[in-house]
């Protein structure tokens, strides 16, 4: 493949207001293939939460694109990150999405490994004749490229070559203190997943928690169910927002270099936030621009595949790629650790409803990303139309909000919140075409 097909699949032309995306990156196997080794293969990529894996031999199951990860603490808690695969045959070792074990046996010979990753069986091998060449070889797990934690959450990559996981991340860091700080002991996953697959490209997901144009259609049934709560019909109790109260918010967005971006809009019901319930601790660890923050609703894309929603609840949502059509959605609910039981009760109750497998959100999100999907099988359709929105009132570097909270993105915009502005979904596109074309440039235009 060469470079110029590359930048011709994402139409980017800022000085003349247009951004088109062309089918094929949601639905050519062959990019799909180039994406795993360039995008996925050269990014830090979120591997879980620290709080998942706090224990000596705890370890949580996680994977960088295709690639099978685990992560472990070890007897002494030093955190490691390796292939999730046995050197001998390369069959996936743990198969548990978490766990707490001091070794890890391999199921098809029976080899065992510690949890710093160190071989420490190899079943009947004196009896083997093992040649005196083999132990030339490591046997022990093959630790990934690079794992570090921001705040709380582990990432890991594939690639010596990233920048420093605070450089990557940038300034979309202050969000993420927004979402891992909101408690003075700090945050943790709630014990359990919702966990899911639907059959459209991993990048459905990537646009659609970055685009709220969607939520007054697809989500329609829901706002119906919140506006008969209002009335007090049915379960009326206040894990349900006023949506009429939420459309004449203000809302806006920011973005970043590494393809990272920002959605918020203010809440006008800040009293059913989680949060709410402790702001007064908030703004006296914090100060009140951070609690004023942590009030509005947010969601930040990490690129490529990482997403916190801090909008009816706050929540992590990793989508993995499985293959061009087919992606898995693994969504943890995230809390204040030692959170009062009625607060934890109610946040849960709010994750349901929205965000679980059969919630209000998922279900019609899943058959829009479908429905799609076979729209991109349509030959003579080449490029979408669905990230013009908004461009009129994107402004270059810092606004005002940016200033205050001294962050530096690379554009900002703020509106009424029925712009629903499509404009962040334009940075994770703009990093999409800088890593293929670097990776196939590289590559000589080969695979
Ligand atoms: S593949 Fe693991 S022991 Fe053989
Ligand atoms: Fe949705």
């Amino acid at each position: 493949m060469r470079t110029e097909r590359i930048e011709g699949l994402v139409d980017d032309r800022p000085g003349e207001k247009i951004f088109r995306v062309h089918r094929d990156v949601f639905a050519d196997p062959e990019l799909f293939e180039l994406e795993m080794k360039h995008v996925f293969g050269k990014t830090w990529c979120f591997l879980g939460a620290e709080s998942q894996v706090s224990k000596p031999h705890e370890y949580i199951t996680s994977w960088i694109g295709r690639t099978p990860v685990l992560v472990t603490r070890d007897a002494k808690g030093v955190l490691g990150a390796f292939l999730n695969i046995c050197p001998h045959k390369g069959t996936q070792l743990a198969h548990a999405e978490h766990g707490v074990s001091k070794y890890h046996v391999c199921a098809y010979h029976g080899w065992g490994f510690d949890s710093s990753g160190r071989n420490v069986d190899i079943k009947d091998l004196e009896k083997g004749l093992y040649p005196k060449s083999f132990d030339a070889y490591s046997h022990d797990l093959i630790p990934i490229a690079k794992v570090a934690s921001y705040c709380g959450l582990v990432f890991g990559s594939l690639s010596d070559e990233v920048p420093p996981l605070e450089e990557y991340l940038g300034d979309i860091r202050p969000f993420i203190d927004m979402a891992m700080k909101q408690s003075p002991k700090g945050m943790e996953v709630i014990p359990g997943r919702v966990r899911y697959t639907y059959r459209a490209n991993w990048k459905m997901q990537m646009d659609n928690a970055m685009d709220a144009y969607h939520l007054t259609s697809v989500h329609a049934s829901y706002m119906d169910v919140m506006t008969k709560r209002s009335r007090g019909e049915g379960l009326a109790d206040d894990r349900s927002y006023d949506w009429k109260k939420r459309l004449t918010q203000l809302g806006g967005m920011f973005d970043f270099p590494h393809g990272h971006s920002l959605i918020w809009n203010n809440q006008a019901e800040v009293q059913k936030r989680p949060v709410y319930a402790t702001i007064d601790e908030v703004k006296a660890r914090l100060g009140p621009l951070q609690a004023d923050w942590m009030l509005k609703s947010k969601i930040a894309m990490i690129f490529p595949n990482f997403q916190i929603a801090d909008a009816t609840t706050l929540n992590l949502r990793t989508f993995r790629p499985i293959s061009v059509g087919l992606t898995e959605m693994r969504v943890h609910c995230i809390a204040p650790i030692g959170e009062e039981i009625g607060a934890r009760r109610h946040r849960l109750r709010q994750f349901e409803d929205f965000f679980s497998a059969s919630g209000f959100a998922t279900p019609d999100d899943i058959a829009c990303f479908e429905s799609v999907q076979r729209g991109y099988a349509a030959e003579p359709y080449d490029y979408l139309q669905g990230y013009f929105r908004g461009f009129d009132s994107v402004e270059k570097g810092a606004n005002d909000m940016a200033a205050e909270l001294g962050i530096r993105p690379l554009h900002s915009q703020v509106g009424d919140f029925e712009l629903t502005t499509e404009a962040t979904m334009h940075a994770p596109y703009r990093e999409w075409v800088r890593l293929m074309r670097d990776g196939v440039a590289r590559n000589g235009g080969a695979k």
